[in-house]
C-alpha cells in the first residue's frame, strides 16, 4: 500500500503516493485525463524489488491537486506542472531522482528537463512525443475543454476510450477499462480543461533531445494509436543514451494494459542503467 500524502505548492496543493525507501527516486507521471493511482502497481512492484522510493504525484488539475477555476479557462501549462514536481521533490529532498511520465506525463517530463536539466540520473518516456501540437490538435484540445466541462470527465473517458486502450482490452478486459474509467472519472472537468489548455501551449522538444546526456529509458504500447512507435523511435534516435523497449499487445496506457512487462521493462532499466540494487 502507498502512503499518501499532500504538500502546499504555491498556494496549490499537490497530492501523491509514496513507496519504498532508497537513495533513489523514481517519481512516475501520469497521463490525461488519469491520475496518480494509474501507477499503482508499478509502485507497488518497483518499490519491493528495488532499494528505491517511488513517487506517483497527481498533476495539478488532476485528483487531490485540483485548482480552484470556474471554467478551466486558465490553461496548466506543462512547465507549471514541471515547478510542482520540482518543488515536491526537493521538499521530499530527493537527490538522485529518476524522472519518468507516460503521454502527458511524458510532456511534463521534458518540461522539467528543460528547467533543470542537470537534476535528473535518469528518464524514462512512455508512450509519448517531443513534437508540439498541429493547429488542427490545438482546436481538438479547445474542443476537449469544453466537452469536459459540459459532459464530464467519465463522458470524456468514454469519448476517447478506443484511443486511450487497444482493441484486445475494449472488447476483453472490462476490468482495465473500469479502472481507467475510475481515475478519469475522480478528476474534476475544470481542471482536466485546464490541462488540456495546457497541453496544447507546449512547445516542440525535438531540439531538446540530444541534450539528454543521462540514460533514458523509451517505452510504448506496439498498439499505440495517440502516440505511436514511430514517435517512440524519434526520442530513441535522438536521445543519445537511450533504450527502446516496445510493449507487446499494449495500446497507449501501456502500463496499465500490461502492467508486468512495463514494470520489468522499468526495473531492467534501473537495474542496468542506473545502477539501482535489488531490495534485500
Ligand atoms: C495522454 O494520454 O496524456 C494524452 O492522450 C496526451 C495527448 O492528448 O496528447
Amino acid at each position: 500500500m502507498p502512503i499518501s500524502n499532500r504538500l502546499d505548492v504555491d498556494g496549490s496543493t499537490i497530492g501523491y503516493d509514496t513507496w519504498g525507501e532508497g537513495e533513489t527516486t523514481l517519481a512516475l507521471l501520469h497521463a490525461f485525463p488519469l491520475s496518480r493511482g494509474q501507477w499503482r502497481a508499478q509502485g507497488e512492484a518497483l518499490a519491493h524489488a528495488l532499494a528505491l522510493r517511488v513517487v506517483a504525484p497527481d498533476l495539478r488539475g488532476c485528483g487531490e491537486s485540483s485548482v480552484r477555476s470556474e471554467s478551466g479557462a486558465e490553461p496548466i501549462t506543462m512547465e507549471r506542472m514541471a515547478q510542482d514536481i520540482l518543488a515536491l521533490l526537493d521538499a521530499l529532498d530527493a537527490r538522485r531522482v529518476v524522472l519518468g511520465g507516460l503521454s502527458m506525463g511524458g510532456y511534463a517530463t521534458l518540461a522539467a528537463l528543460r528547467l533543470a536539466p542537470d537534476r535528473f540520473a535518469g528518464v524514462i518516456l512512455a508512450d509519448t512525443r517531443a513534437t508540439a501540437d498541429t493547429e488542427q490538435g490545438r482546436a481538438g484540445r479547445e474542443a476537449t475543454a469544453a466537452f469536459v466541462v459540459e459532459q464530464g470527465p467519465g463522458a470524456l473517458f468514454d469519448r476517447d476510450a478506443p484511443k486511450l486502450l487497444s482493441n484486445r482490452v475494449t472488447t476483453r478486459h472490462p476490468e482495465i477499462v473500469s479502472q481507467a474509467r475510475a481515475l478519469a472519472a475522480g478528476n474534476q472537468a475544470e481542471g482536466l480543461a485546464a490541462q488540456a489548455r495546457g497541453m496544447a501551449l507546449r512547445p516542440d522538444s525535438i531540439a531538446l533531445l540530444p541534450q539528454i546526456h543521462r540514460p533514458a529509458l523509451i517505452v510504448v504500447g506496439d498498439q499505440d494509436a495517440i502516440t505511436p512507435v514511430s514517435d517512440a523511435r524519434v526520442l530513441f534516435e535522438r536521445i543519445p543514451h537511450a533504450t527502446l523497449s516496445i510493449i507487446e499487445d499494449a495500446g497507449h496506457l501501456s502500463n496499465l494494459e500490461q502492467p508486468q512487462a512495463f514494470t520489468d521493462a522499468v526495473a531492467s532499466y534501473l537495474r542496468e542503467k542506473i545502477g539501482v540494487a535489488a531490495r534485500t
